[in-house]
């Protein structure tokens, strides 16, 4: 029987009160790295507008893989503001996520003060340095970092912890032959790459499985000649099922570092983009940015064809995501046997669609996919057509 996308749904251990999750955008709300006010608002407009469970974006697991420094890392100083916000969208009948990673070489090493690592040594598009090879100290330090990050979420109240598998941060530059040129245990052949994605996803299982939901976001295919594809990402999808280590898979695509646009199709917002820049790199990014920030068409529902050849190899259950804007798009999501949808720019745009889309099951999103709010993610990520912070 086809699953009602507005009945509740159990996730792993956790009961949600309907199958649709609000997608982790960035919200460049924590200025140290710590819990806001703004934050909290940002995450009780979608949970009001009646999402299952909201995702609070990107909490680094260790200093150098935040994307810059005003990121949460997941240390004993974000306890109180990460269960302050818990309990916040708990008492609007929401539940809560919290996106924990590595950002790897999508790291800017300049604004961290740190160097970025990867898989392998190459220059840094963000400032111009060097990428550092992750030895293997720092990728066992880094799948700890990964537990205990899950212990914070959990110790905070949060109801799942959402694993980056995706954009060619850490565990997906692993994954990305084009990236991992390497020579030991973690690079070469598949089972080598994927080793680092396995060893943190027991990991997080180890410290809190059965305790919250664990989702890994796993890219599909990066959007790069040579980079990570469907057939071994369904095989990673597989072993990754085989080992009981996630409860659901959340399936993506794209690189953060090589073909950011690929993740969102729509229009590439090459000016707005630019214009957070100060002024050398502005104009770099003006010329180079639409080779950088290519644009794809967009459709609703852009990643379904993808996602239904891991719908077809695996049990597992599946949050479909891309491009999800309407109630027949969720209906098509379930009668295809995903469990989950998970929205990200509609939302941004009208946290309240869904009791819109309620009343009409007809109601069309306001989103028109311009993207002109990812150059938002520097200073309070929102749409720039919605009345600010009031939707
Ligand atoms: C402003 C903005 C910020 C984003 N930040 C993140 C992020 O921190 N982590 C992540 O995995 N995806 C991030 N994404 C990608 C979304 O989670 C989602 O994968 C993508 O937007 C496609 O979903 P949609 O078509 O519903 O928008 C971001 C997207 C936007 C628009």
């Amino acid at each position: 029987m086809t699953a009602d996308v507005f009945g509740p749904a159990r996730l792993g251990p956790v009961e949600l009160r309907n199958r649709v999750i609000k997608a982790a955008t960035f919200e460049g709300m924590t200025p140290h790295g710590l819990v806001t006010d703004e934050l909290i608002e940002f995450h009780l407009r979608p949970a009001r507008g009646g999402v299952g469970m909201t995702t609070v974006a990107y909490c680094a697991t260790s200093p150098e893989g935040r994307t810059d420094r005003h990121q949460i890392w997941m240390r004993p100083e974000v306890l109180p503001g990460l269960r302050r916000l818990a309990d916040a969208v708990h008492a609007e009948g929401a539940a809560v996520s919290a996106q924990i990673g590595h950002a790897g070489p999508v790291a800017n090493p300049v604004s961290n003060r740190l160097p970025a690592l990867g898989p392998s040594r190459r220059l840094s598009p963000l400032g111009m340095r060097m990428i550092n090879a992750a030895s293997a100290g720092d990728l066992d330090r880094i799948t700890q970092a990964h537990a205990r990050a899950a212990r914070t979420a959990r110790d905070a109240g949060f109801d799942a912890v959402e694993l980056h598998f995706g954009h060619n941060y850490l565990v997906s530059s692993f994954l990305s032959a084009k990236l991992n040129r390497r020579g030991d245990r973690f690079g070469g052949s598949l089972t080598n790459r994927a080793r680092l994605a396995l060893d943190i996803a027991r990991a997080v299982r180890g410290a809190v499985g059965g305790q919250l939901a664990i989702i890994a976001k796993l890219n599909m295919d990066d959007g790069v000649p040579g980079g990570f594809w469907l057939d071994e990402s369904i095989q990673v999808a597989r072993w990754l099922e085989a080992d009981g280590s996630v409860d659901a898979l959340e399936l993506t695509a794209g690189s953060s570092l090589l073909n950011p646009m690929y993740l969102f199709t729509g229009d590439a917002p090459v000016r707005e983009f630019a214009a957070q820049f100060p002024r050398p790199a502005r104009l770099a990014i003006q010329l180079a940015g639409s080779r950088f920030l290519r644009a794809y068409p967009y459709q609703e529902a852009y990643l379904l064809d993808r996602a239904r050849q891991f719908r077809a190899a695996l049990n597992l259950p599946l949050i479909l995501l891309g491009g999800i804007t309407r109630k027949q798009t969720m209906d098509l999501a379930m009668a295809e046997g995903f469990a989950f949808v998970a929205m990200a720019r509609a939302l941004l745009r009208e946290p309240g669609l869904l009791h819109r889309i309620r009343s009409d099951p007809e109601a069309r999103s306001l989103c028109i996919h311009c993207n002109k709010c990812m150059p938002t993610i520097y200073r309070g990520t929102h749409c720039v057509l919605a009345s600010p912070r009031t939707t």
